[in-house]
């Protein structure tokens, strides 16, 4: 068969293994890597990927070829938490937050998720969906090919459908994969303070709704101290099952009120955050295969010495992900490089063990490993190309974007860090 086109002369591809489901403990750490290797693609999807000359055999005449010498490439970069449809930003916020005040202080004063509620809710669908293309336009930049998004600042069933929407839209018409999760169950409204099992009963009654309009694959409870118990966050994540949707939960971000019990017991697919969790659950965990989905952006962000026990996890025989949390709140960012470097700075990671973590992990964490997440044969071409000579260059030059260009499905959708 002949290639459409050919990268070549690339310094390094990283190569993740795709064993049938996520990679777990010491497998993070392994990985090939090719030096001086090529990636041959036909019809958007991968045709071969190896080290040497060997790409001769699959050019003609109409063969593209792309010299990146002195680049690595690696599968398009997978972020599997971010809550990126909302009206309004919150920096009035950061001011308070510096004076020492805490996220969820401010939260019980009304701000933070409340605040952007209102403004979610009053933002027209056209604005919300342009303020949200760029935003997306900006994880694209940035080398990512699939973003998963959740739904979350409308507490009523119109808001939730209008964010779901923008995301749908987003969907078709940008080259990026956006995969939706339902997430309602985000923060108790004021309205529903004195009784938060009627709110949710109302988060419960929108799922059939949500399913007909086929707006979302995951749900997703914020399983916190003020928020949702884990007892709720059982109710909601149990009536999601019966929905059809797959299970996310978000546990032990700021306090450990038991998210963690919850995820083993309905196996989710992943639990988010994860920063004060005890070793008896890292074990539950991995015992019960749930993908920790850690967000070191957040912990930054919100100035915390608590970053996941990332190690912990890898020797108790989890797997992970690592991704971005984007949110006006805990973690205003769309730079998923920066949070991969923080999970070697800030998490003592290996290179190999984060790009597998943005990559196969990743793609099992979406449920989208089919078809992304590594370079096996058939997957859709999904790549980024970065400047820099080796993996470990791509970790130690931090906070600046080492984009030179993405492709997806086969397309060339980024270089040099513009949108093509
Ligand atoms: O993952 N914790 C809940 N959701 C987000 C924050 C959302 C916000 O503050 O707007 C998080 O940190
Ligand atoms: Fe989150």
């Amino acid at each position: 068969m002949k290639a459409d086109k050919i990268l070549y002369n690339l310094e390094e591809v990283f190569s993740p293994n795709d064993l049938g489901r996520p990679l777990k403990g010491k497998e993070m750490n392994e990985a090939t890597i090719l030096k001086n290797a090529y990636i041959a693609i036909a019809d958007g999807k991968i045709l071969k990927v190896e080290e040497g000359e060997g790409y001769k055999d699959f050019k003609d005449n109409n063969t593209e070829m792309i010299d990146l010498k002195g680049c690595v490439a690696t599968p398009g970069l997978i972020d599997a938490h971010t809550h990126l449809v909302y009206g309004g930003s919150r920096e009035n916020e950061f001011a308070m937050k510096l004076n020492g005040m805490e996220y969820l202080e401010i939260l019980a004063a009304g701000g933070g998720i409340l605040s952007t509620l209102k403004a979610t809710k009053e933002l027209p669908f056209d604005e919300l969906y342009e303020k949200t293309r760029k935003l997306v336009e900006q994880f694209m930049v940035h080398g990512v090919t699939c973003v998963e998004a959740k739904s979350g600042y409308g507490i009523d069933l119109e808001t939730e459908v209008k964010e779901l929407e923008v995301i749908k839209k987003l969907n078709e018409n940008l080259p990026i994969d956006l995969v939706p999760t339902f997430m309602a169950a985000h923060v108790i409204a004021e309205k529903y303070k004195k009784n938060p099992d009627e709110y949710v009963d109302i988060v419960i009654n929108m799922m059939p709704t949500i399913k007909e309009k086929d707006l979302a694959e995951f749900c997703d409870v914020f399983c916190e101290k003020d928020v949702f118990t884990a007892e709720q966050t059982e109710r909601i994540l149990t009536a999601a099952r019966e929905n059809g949707f797959k299970l996310r939960v978000h546990s032990d971000e700021i306090e450990n009120i038991g998210g963690v019990n919850v995820a083993a017991d309905l196996k989710t697919t992943s639990a988010e955050h994860l920063m004060v969790v005890d070793d008896k659950e890292i074990k539950l965990l991995a015992e019960n295969n749930v993908i920790g989905n850690l967000l070191p952006g957040t912990t930054f962000s919100l100035m915390k010495d608590t970053y996941a026990p990332a190690r912990k996890m890898l020797d108790a025989g989890m797997a992970i992900t690592l991704c971005t949390d984007s949110n006006p709140g805990s973690c205003p960012t769309a730079n998923l490089q920066f949070i991969m470097q923080l999970g070697c700075l800030a998490m003592k990671l290996t290179p190999i063990e984060v790009f597998n973590a943005v990559t196969i992990n990743a793609a099992y964490s979406v449920d989208r490993a089919k078809t992304m997440g590594s370079f096996d044969e058939g997957k859709d071409a999904n790549i980024t190309i970065f400047d820099g000579k080796n993996l470990d260059y791509l970790l130690y030059f931090f906070a600046t974007n080492l984009t030179k260009e993405v492709y997806h499905k086969g397309k060339l959708v980024v270089k040099d860090r513009q949108l093509v």
